[in-house]
């Protein structure tokens, strides 16, 4: 028997774990779900730019080499170009592309961290970045995002849990999953800290340009003096998961930064390099950004529609109380307190089994109060409010009336 590496131990990625897999099962048995667990906007019919469709099939036939690891010049070109009119300035050297932000992420951990190690990092949160955490040797630790702050991060409570193992601190704005957009002034206390404790920032930037009546601002440009890692790409800003097409930057004083940088530049070179036509897609993408945000996010785009419909939807079930998202897609509501726990185990659970709709509970984002679940609000109004109906149902009917049941997911 071949047994798997003791570094999965414990390491855990819900978002495609048990309860997708039972909602394949079931929909192989013919029963429809309603798919609300993941943050897929291409899953859910919305539409990606033509200009960056256009790119790629055009780049196709120029696309068969391998390019260089740090990924096609023209792209990093266009990335410093958009980065310096949004206030950061970067060479392109700085610059390395990669197959989404779920490869760069290990990847810039790898590049630095040692076992035991110590990374701040948000609660909830995107649960990519505590498994890379953990993955490479090192240790995740949460730090609060204040649901009566609306969701903000808790400086206090992350300084904290600084101990003399601590390295870096991730932070997420527009932030995934309860899509609060964090406001400069906490953005500048968590640099403020970093600069203290002498943490490298990584700022998971990917949601960037969704944002509703407020404003993303890039972690980086309050802290120029620091060690930063932003990372990005186009998966959500325009609507194309599938491309795996994204980047990260490191910004910062140079002699801080360089051995990291070449550390980054070799682990990158065991790769090859990112997908090539994907690559191409990044010139056109930004240099239509505002144009594309305006399309998707702005007051007439269907993402913005979308969220609205679902945020609506949801105010009507009671048993559910809500932050206003303000970025990103999802929603993400606390559970009545009247309802028996684990909550956010035994509701998905059920509504997946006896209802229909996936949806995400609390504890895959790091949330073990077991309170809360996510909902993506990227389906289409119909979609949505069947969904909200069925939950409605569901608090109606089988709260009334709980039955004993074995959760499938941990
Ligand atoms: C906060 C966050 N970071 C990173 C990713 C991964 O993005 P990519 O498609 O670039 O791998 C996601 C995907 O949902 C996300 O929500």
């Amino acid at each position: 028997m071949i047994k798997p590496s003791d570094r999965l131990t414990g390491l855990s990625y819900g978002l495609r774990g048990p309860l997708p897999q039972l909602a394949d099962t079931l929909e192989q048995q013919g029963r429809p779900i309603i798919r609300l667990h993941l943050g897929d906007p291409a899953a859910h019919g919305l539409p990606a730019p033509p200009h960056v469709l256009d790119a790629v099939k055009h780049a196709l036939e120029h696309s068969r080499a391998y390019t260089d690891a740090q990924g096609l010049t023209a792209a990093r070109d266009a990335i410093a170009a958009y980065y310096h009119h949004r206030g950061l300035a970067l060479h392109p050297s700085d610059i390395h592309l990669g197959n989404g932000v779920s490869e760069l992420v290990p990847l810039a951990l790898q590049a630095f961290l040692n076992p035991g190690d110590e990374v701040l990092l948000p609660s909830p949160g995107y649960p990519l970045w505590a498994a890379s955490v953990q993955l490479v040797g090192g240790v995740p630790v949460y730090y609060r995002c204040d649901e009566r702050r609306g969701w903000q991060p808790d400086p206090d409570h992350l300084r904290a849990h600084i101990t003399a193992k601590t390295v870096a601190l991730v932070t997420n704005t527009p932030h995934n999953p309860t899509g609060a957009v964090w406001d400069p002034a906490t953005l500048r206390a968590l640099a403020d800290i970093a600069r203290s404790r002498e943490l490298l920032l990584m700022a998971d930037e990917i949601y960037a340009h969704l944002t509703y009546d407020a404003e993303h601002t890039v972690l980086a440009t309050l802290a120029p003096d620091l060690p930063c890692v932003t990372f990005s790409g186009l998966s959500k800003i325009c609507c194309v998961p599938g491309f795996r097409s994204a980047w990260m930057a490191v910004s910062g004083p140079r002699a801080a930064t360089r051995a990291y940088t070449e550390a980054i530049t070799q682990l990158a070179s065991l790769r090859l390099c990112p997908n090539v036509p994907a690559q191409h897609a990044i010139p056109p993408a930004l240099a239509h950004i505002h144009q594309t945000q305006n399309d998707l996010a702005g007051p007439a785009g269907p993402l913005r529609k979308r969220l609205d419909t679902a945020w609506e939807a949801l105010s009507r079930i009671p048993q559910l109380t809500c932050v206003r998202p303000r970025g990103a897609f999802y929603l993400f509501p606390r559970i009545s307190a009247a309802t028996a726990p684990p909550r956010d185990i035994t509701l998905a659970d059920t509504l997946l089994r006896d209802h229909g709709v996936l949806v995400a509970p609390g504890n895959d984002f790091h949330l073990t109060s077991g309170d809360h679940i996510r909902l993506s609000a990227l389906a289409d109004a119909a979609t949505i409010n069947e969904a909200m109906t069925r939950i409605a149902h569901y608090f109606d009917t089988d709260i009334a009336t709980p039955r004993t049941q074995t959760p499938t997911t941990a």
